[in-house]
């Protein structure tokens, strides 16, 4: 069996020119900018605009990665696009901007991950990359959350945002790439951040619409305990898997969910905030596109140097939860 690692070659982002600050909520739901801002940490998000749909992002992001890692679309051998918010149920938004990139040597496909859809590729991508069935790999996470938001629901519509963010993933050498990851579920959890209409078993009709049974529902409190839990334990076995102490981790990027959630880990995991990413307060949660929108943001602030090590984490709806570790 090949045993190539694989490490990423290139990253991009992109997200709407529409923002939503948290004054801007105060006028439509009964919350303040004091409230959204103390319990977690974000200030504005981005909004598409009515026109706009996931793979118009999805396609900026992946190209941006794309050139940055001097390759060609033609070159990708695999496209995962993590969604929860695809542009239609079929086909895939993976197929989508596969054809929009001129993809046309990838297998294509959507992953349904939520938060953790991004991680969930790169570990799908990792192992595929390893055993060498594929070469070049992009792992996309894209979505138009604002959507999916009741708008009259103050606990979840003051938490999400629009945007989308992608990696090229391919063989790397040198001790470089990712050394370890792992990804979970547990179904059990569903109705703790879900979306119950749409699909084939609350089928859409006028009174489902009427009802906004296709809006997201969050049991917030409950959800943040879990989110801590699961973020910082799969976040020390893949340290461990690979004989990493966390005093060594250079920069921990966690999915952006809460502020104090990313704190709470933080803590758990005994990672000083000075090496711990956070865009919430600008994005707020972008659901799968939230890692790797601050993983570009990072490599384009050189936040990353090559050797660093790098821990990304994730908690999301199903539940999910992952989490890589790479050199970069
Ligand atoms: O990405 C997937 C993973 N996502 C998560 O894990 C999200 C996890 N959950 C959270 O981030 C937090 O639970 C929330 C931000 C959603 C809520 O924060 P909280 O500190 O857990 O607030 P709470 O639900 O305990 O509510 C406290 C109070 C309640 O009022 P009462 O009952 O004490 O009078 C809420 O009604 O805050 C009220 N409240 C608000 N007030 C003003 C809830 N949302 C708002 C709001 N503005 N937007």
């Amino acid at each position: 069996m090949v045993n190539q690692r694989a490490g990423v070659l290139g990253t991009g982002h992109s997200y709407p020119e529409g923002i939503l600050t948290n004054a801007e909520l105060a006028n439509i739901v009964e919350t303040s900018d004091e409230w959204i801002t103390t319990r977690t940490g974000i200030k504005q998000r981005r909004k598409a605009a009515p026109d706009e749909y996931t793979s118009l992002f999805a396609v900026r992001a992946a190209r941006q990665a794309i050139e940055r890692a001097r390759l060609d679309p033609a070159d990708i051998d695999l496209l995962l696009c993590a969604t929860v918010t695809p542009d239609q149920i079929l086909p895939s938004t993976g197929c989508i901007v596969q054809a929009e990139l001129g993809a046309n040597n990838a297998a294509a496909m959507d992953i349904v991950a939520a938060c953790s859809g991004f991680l969930y590729g790169v570990s799908l991508a990792d192992s595929m990359i390893r055993t060498g069935q594929v070469r070049h790999a992009v792992v996309v996470g894209a979505e138009i959350l604002t959507q999916y938001v009741d708008y009259t629901d103050r606990q979840t519509c003051v938490l999400f945002g629009d945007g989308a963010g992608a990696a090229v993933l391919g063989p790397v050498d040198n001790g470089r790439g990712i050394l370890a990851s792992k990804i979970k579920s547990d179904g059990r959890y569903e109705e703790q951040l879900y979306s119950p209409g749409g699909g084939t078993r609350k089928k859409p009709t006028a009174e489902t619409l009427a009802a906004g049974d296709h809006y997201f529902k969050m049991k917030g409190n409950e959800l943040f305990k879990v989110a801590v839990r699961s973020m910082a334990e799969i976040s020390r076995e893949v340290l461990e898997q690979a004989g990493v102490k966390a005093a060594d981790i250079s920069l921990f990027i966690p999915h952006q969910a809460n502020q104090r959630i990313t704190e709470a880990v933080a803590d758990r995991l005994n990672v000083d905030l000075s090496r711990v990413y956070s865009n919430i307060a600008v994005h707020g949660n972008t659901s799968s596109a939230s890692i790797p929108i601050a993983l570009d943001e990072c490599v384009e602030a050189g936040r990353i140097k090559e050797g660093d090590l790098v821990l990304m984490a994730s908690f999301g709806g199903g539940v999910t939860w992952g989490a890589v570790l790479m050199r970069w």
